[in-house]
């Protein structure tokens, strides 16, 4: 389905962007990249262990969607990532709420959960939406009973270091909270100058895996405990079906980390997906969408005083043919990727350097 004509696509990117200077900058990370015959995967950069878990099931038979939903399990069960799963950052009441998507491409079939709590694998929980409902999103206290009755075990997901973190950023809340009250550039959210100078961690966390079996078929999710100290009950991007992930089986698979605000505004991981259907190379389709994430910014207070967003988002899309990229708003991300023989990290390319 190209819903973008690439003509028009183009010609409109034209007069609106002078000529992406980033583009430019980063040309030699869309140089074409394959991957070995057979299974592959890319990842976020905290997913070494995901592709190379989700090659592995997939050499064994696997489908791609239960690789990466298996990969990412490892990163999710790990109490010292504090971005995904148990260990995760919680919200302003001190609850750790997870955000989860998978999309199967040969089905074209999705499940996702948004704010779940007390179930430490949420990526197998919306595998389950998947699988084993007519429907595709689940939320909350909903979305927990499902879990529960499939055999899943109800936990408490706070580790102590999750605890230390959120009881400083309690002691130390001010106005810099989630209720917008400025209206002035800025050069970097005082949320996140706040978290630097007590020396806690804040951010949006999550992994996204996208893989690609020896027949070509493509499955995916993404999965996250969401922004540090949210409001309770917000759901960010990753189990949005075309924010956080996307799968379209004949053309490829696209997903998100970074500011889930901007990335369901611009169902950034669905446009990347059709970006990749017009022809362009996974890299160019991630640049093309942050440049309109950065056109599509308003807010004074999301913009520094160059007038480009002060947030950061990380794209990555994988072509039915292996050929894979990332793409990052502003300098220094890279992500992970298994191509068949290894996994090693690659640096994304840069909007705004
Ligand atoms: N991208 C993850 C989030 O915004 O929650």
């Amino acid at each position: 389905m190209n819903t973008i004509d690439r003509r028009t696509f183009l010609t409109a990117s034209a007069a609106s962007v002078p000529l992406l200077p980033a583009l430019v900058s980063a040309s030699s990370a869309i140089e074409p990249k394959r991957s070995a015959k057979g299974p592959m995967a890319i990842s976020s950069a905290n997913g070494m262990r995901a592709v190379t878990k989700a090659v592995e099931m997939m050499r064994s038979g696997s489908a791609p969607v239960d690789a990466v939903v298996h990969g990412v399990a490892i990163i999710e069960s790990d109490p010292n990532d504090m971005s995904v799963g148990y260990g995760g950052i919680p919200n302003e009441t001190g609850v750790v709420q997870l955000d989860s998507c998978a999309m199967d491409g040969p089905m074209h079939k999705a499940g996702a959960v948004a704010a779940i709590e007390n179930i430490k694998n949420p990526a197998q929980v919306a595998l389950k939406v998947l699988r084993r409902t007519d429907h595709v999103l689940l939320v909350g206290e909903g979305a927990k009973q499902f879990a529960l009755a499939h055999g899943f075990k109800s936990e408490d997901l706070l580790t102590d270091r999750a605890r230390a973190a959120w009881l400083k950023w309690k002691e130390n809340l001010n106005p810099n909270d989630d209720w917008l009250d400025r209206d002035q550039h800025i050069e970097k959210d005082p949320r996140q100058a706040l978290a630097e100078e007590l020396g806690i961690p804040y951010h949006y966390g999550t992994i996204h895996c996208s893989a690609l079996n020896a027949n070509g078929d493509i499955g995916a999710c993404t999965t996250t405990s969401g922004l540090s100290y949210k409001i309770p009950g917000r759901v960010g991007d990753s189990p949005i079906i075309g924010a956080g992930m996307f799968v379209q089986n004949e053309v490829g698979s696209a997903g998100a980390t970074g500011r889930g605000e901007s990335l369901i505004q611009s169902c950034g991981s669905f446009q990347i997906v059709q970006h990749m259907a017009n022809g362009d190379h996974p890299t160019e389709a991630c640049l093309k969408v942050l440049k309109w994430i950065a056109d599509h910014t308003k807010r004074h207070d999301l913009l520094n005083d160059k007038g480009q967003p002060n947030f950061g988002a990380t794209l990555y899309a994988l072509r039915k043919d292996g050929v894979y990229g990332s793409a990052t708003m502003r300098g220094g991300a890279s992500f992970a990727v298994h191509d068949g023989t290894e996994a090693r990290k690659e640096r994304c390319a840069v909007l705004y350097e």
